[in-house]
């Protein structure tokens, strides 16, 4: 059976005391849970390290808020695979849309980050959404197919099963944030998965890890995770607070038991 995902990206939030804190605070939450669940964790890059040392061991997956394609070199400001490999990261977060919309990451950009991310072993979860104009014109699963297909330009096919995807709508990230209804998310996840299974086969499409993040919170898990083709949850605002990140991971256990 596959295993539930529940994860967050701390964004640009936490210092290094309230970073400790929070790990501290999910520790036994993350021992807890059955192999069935999977937890994992993204801080901001100077907290990678600090955090692998507390979690690495019990099961919690740290991962990298982003990576420059490049192994080494004159690249003032990025941050290689290999360095967050060698700080503990096993993960790398790739095109979420506040890097699309922010800091000009292109489609073309997410496709070489998830090839450099494979090249040294690393996990590329590829985050991919629509925008508000997109999901009027009724043109969500072409947009967010195109991203997901873009992404694994040239992926060998024996490693596409080890990209994970993210469907996290535009409009349904942060405060301003409206969640997708169940329906809505499972309706987009069951077009990747379809895409998926049309360019790789259908055994290559079930392995594949599809998360939906945006507006995630207490009220809204359990039916998200009820959908077919979500194989879990990838969350801010709730996970920041500790209680609340072990809270997703209850209902995650109360699903794969
Ligand atoms: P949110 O963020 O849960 O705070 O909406 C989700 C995300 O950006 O991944």
């Amino acid at each position: 059976m596959k295993k539930v995902w529940i994860g967050t990206s701390w964004k640009m939030n936490k210092t290094s005391a309230a970073a400790d804190a929070w790990a501290s605070a999910v520790a036994p939450a993350v021992k807890a849970c059955s192999e069935s669940v999977q937890p994992f964790v993204i801080p901001s890059f100077p907290y990678i390290q600090q955090v692998s040392e507390q979690l690495n061991d019990k099961g919690v997956r740290i991962g990298s808020q982003n990576i420059c394609w490049q192994d080494e070199g004159a690249y003032t400001g990025e941050v290689s695979p290999i360095q967050v490999k060698d700080c503990g990261a096993t993960l790398v977060e790739i095109g979420h849309s506040e890097r699309r919309a922010m800091f000009g990451e292109t489609d073309e950009r997410v496709n070489k980050k998830v090839l450099a991310s494979l090249k040294h072993g690393l996990t590329p979860l590829v985050c991919v959404g629509d925008t508000h104009d997109e999901k009027r014109w009724g043109v969500s699963a072409e947009s967010v197919i195109r991203q997901v297909k873009i992404a694994l330009y040239e992926v060998p096919k024996e490693q596409v099963a080890d990209v994970i995807i993210a469907y996290e709508p535009v409009w349904a990230i942060g405060e301003q944030g409206i969640p997708a209804t169940s329906e809505e998310a499972e309706r987009v996840h069951l077009a990747i998965r379809n895409a998926l299974s049309a360019e790789f086969g259908s055994s290559i499409s079930q392995k594949m890890v599809l998360l939906y993040g945006g507006s995630v919170n207490l009220d809204n898990a359990s039916e998200l995770l009820d959908q077919a083709n979500i194989d879990g949850l990838f969350v801010g605002r709730t996970a920041w607070n500790a209680d609340g990140y072990c809270h997703l991971l209850e209902i995650a256990q109360s699903k794969a038991n």
